[in-house]
C-alpha cells in the first residue's frame, strides 16, 4: 500500500508497519525527521508542513494517518491558561480541515484515520472511536479493544525507552516531550490492520512500562 504518515514525529504508530508499504513521512522539525530516517530508513522523509502536503497530495495514497499537534486542544492548555502558565490561543482547526478533507473528498479506495486528544471543548466533529483514551476519526471499521498500556505518561523522562524507543545516541532537543508524543506502536498496528480488513488478533498484553 502507499502509505502517508503525517505529523510523523519519531513514528510511533509506525513502529510496527514493517517494510511491505511504501511509505511517506512527514514531520516540519528536521531533527525529528532525521531521527525517523534513522528508525524506518526505508521510508521517503519529507521535511515540511504537513497540512500542506495533505491538501496537495492526499488522492495519492492508500491509507493516510494524521497525527495533527493536540496542544491548543488539550485540557492542560485549559488549565494552564486559568492558572496563568499559559496564554490562551485559539484551538488550531488544522485538526478539523483534515477530517472534512478526508472525510467528502478521499478517493474511494483510500482508507485514512487522525488521532489527538479529548478537546476541552465539545467535539466540532464527534470521533470514529476512543482507544486508548485517544480520539480517533477514521473512515473504516474500527472497533474498540481495550488497550493494555503499563506506561506511565508522567514517568517518562529524556532518558526513558518507551515502547522500544531510546533518543540516547541522538543529540536532540525536547527527547521527553518527543517520547510522551508517540502514540502505543500497538495501537498504530492495530489501525493498520483493521484499515487493511485483516481478521484480529490481539494478545492483549502490549509492552513493559519504561526502562
Ligand atoms: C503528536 S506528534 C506525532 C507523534 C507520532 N505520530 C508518533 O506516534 O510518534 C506531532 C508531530 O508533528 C510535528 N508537527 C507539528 N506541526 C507540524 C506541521 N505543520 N507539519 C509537519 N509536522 C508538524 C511535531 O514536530 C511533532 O513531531
Amino acid at each position: 500500500m502507499r502509505v502517508l504518515n503525517l505529523y510523523c514525529g519519531i513514528g510511533g504508530n509506525r513502529k510496527l508497519w514493517g517494510d511491505e508499504h511504501d511509505i511517506t513521512a512527514v514531520e516540519y522539525n528536521p531533527d525529528i525527521a532525521e531521527v525517523y530516517k534513522d528508525f524506518y530508513q526505508n521510508d521517503t522523509v519529507i521535511v515540511g508542513d504537513a497540512h500542506e502536503f495533505l491538501l496537495k497530495n492526499y488522492k495519492e495514497f492508500d491509507f493516510i494517518w494524521a497525527s495533527p499537534p493536540c496542544p491548543t486542544h488539550s485540557d492542560i492548555r485549559r488549565c494552564g491558561v486559568h492558572a496563568g502558565q499559559y496564554e490562551a490561543l485559539y484551538p488550531d482547526m488544522a485538526l478539523y480541515q483534515e477530517i472534512i478533507l478526508l472525510q467528502n473528498f478521499a478517493p474511494k479506495h483510500q482508507k485514512w484515520v487522525i488521532e489527538n486528544v479529548v478537546p476541552y471543548y465539545d467535539y466540532l466533529i464527534k470521533p470514529t472511536v476512543m482507544l486508548h483514551r485517544h480520539p480517533f476519526w477514521c473512515n473504516f471499521k474500527l472497533p474498540f479493544y481495550e488497550v493494555v498500556d503499563e506506561r506511565v505518561h508522567n514517568d517518562i523522562a529524556g532518558h526513558s525507552s518507551v515502547y522500544g524507543v531510546s533518543l540516547d545516541k541522538y543529540t536532540i532537543k525536547d527527547k521527553r516531550k518527543i517520547l510522551r508524543n508517540m502514540v502505543n506502536p500497538e495501537v498504530g498496528k492495530y489501525i493498520l490492520d483493521r484499515a487493511m480488513d485483516k481478521p484480529i488478533c490481539m494478545q492483549n498484553t502490549l509492552f513493559e512500562g519504561i526502562a
